[in-house]
């Protein structure tokens, strides 16, 4: 049975999904329309956890800023949990945004955006990082936060420019081994530093190299196939879309070798219209993954879609054709 409902507040939906649709509106399993931009994936004891940036409300234009900078108010991050990464429950706001106070790092005028967790077995946290700016996108500095749950709420605890440096685009990365690292944006966007994190996942150590040096990539989404690191990354065209970029390491501190675009096919070198922001495995021994992007609408950007496309290794090399629906199964084949 279908039931839509039409409550003239936010498009509502019932029907279950059965297949990923890139670009299509995707509702929750209550029948609201995901708001989990910018996001992440976690897995965590048979669920997933999808946190995400929520976009609510009109969106409008700094004035006097150089470029297109459009943005709506920062409404704090999302969380979502799924077992089949199809269906998702709203599991409420993980880290609100400060309404009043225009000194705290998480003020809705302020930037919050691309949140990452990772799990912390030595001290039982949830460990969340995210991009903290100021709406000129000046400040460019890293936030973190810790929950005792996966859904939160977290308590944030500061903001730092990770050994003095500018942060704003990233991701967080948890090895095997259980150490995490802090992939961003650095040096005004132009280079790309990652760093290795305290033992806590708290803090930035010092070990902090610098990579893809005045490439000018951000968006940044990792995974680890056949023993060896992969990133991709988009160019800096604020909410544009560009030609993606893959980048190759044998070991995470060590070199990393510049790549071309992994998108195949029709419309391939603007990301479909999408820019990276994470990459789940899904059979990471067979060379599958997910790569998730969003598609910013930039003059109304709470109606930014999701594209969630295969990622397949062929021969070593990673590829991601557009595909107007597709399911888990198909992916694993
Ligand atoms: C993009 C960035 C987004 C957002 C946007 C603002 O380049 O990847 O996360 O910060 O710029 O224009």
């Amino acid at each position: 049975m279908m039931l839509c409902l039409n409550t003239g507040y936010a498009q509502t939906s019932l029907t279950k999904n059965t297949s990923f649709k890139p670009g299509e509106n995707w509702y929750d399993e209550s029948g609201h329309i995901i708001n989990a931009h910018g996001g992440g994936l976690f897995f965590y004891n048979g669920t997933y956890y999808w946190y995400g940036e929520i976009k609510k409300g009109k969106t409008s234009r700094v004035p006097d800023a150089s470029w297109e900078n459009y943005r709506v108010v920062a409404g704090g991050v999302s969380c979502y949990s799924s077992k089949d990464l199809l269906n998702w429950k709203y599991e409420g706001v993980a880290l609100p945004a400060e309404k009043t106070d225009s000194a705290n790092d998480l003020y809705q005028g302020n930037v919050i955006e691309r949140p990452k967790v990772i799990y912390n077995a030595r001290t039982k946290k949830f460990v969340m990082w995210l991009h903290i700016d100021s709406k000129d996108y000046a400040a460019a500095k890293s936030g973190v936060a810790v929950s005792d749950k996966p859904q939160g709420p977290f308590t944030y605890l500061h903001s730092e420019r990770p050994n003095g440096n500018m942060a704003r685009d990233m991701t967080i990365y948890q090895d095997d081994d259980g150490r995490a690292y802090h992939f961003y944006s650095s040096e005004e966007n132009a280079t790309m530093h990652i760093c290795l994190l305290s033992d806590d996942y708290l803090s930035h150590t010092t070990n902090d190299k610098r990579i893809l040096i005045n490439l000018s990539r951000e968006a940044p989404a990792i995974f680890k196939y056949n023993n060896r690191y992969y990133l991709i990354t988009s160019g800096c065209t604020g909410w544009a879309p560009n030609e993606a970029s893959y980048a190759v390491a044998d070991s995470i501190m060590g070199d990393w070798t510049q790549n071309g675009n992994p998108c195949k096919g029709a419309d391939a070198n603007k990301t479909f219209y999408a820019q990276s922001t994470y990459v789940l495995p899904v059979d990471a021994a067979k060379g599958k993954f997910i790569f998730m992007a969003d598609r910013w609408h930039k003059t109304n950007l709470e109606d930014s879609r999701y594209i969630w496309l295969p990622l397949t290794m062929n021969n070593n090399v990673p590829e991601i054709s557009w595909t107007d629906s597709w399911t888990i199964d198909e992916l694993k084949k």
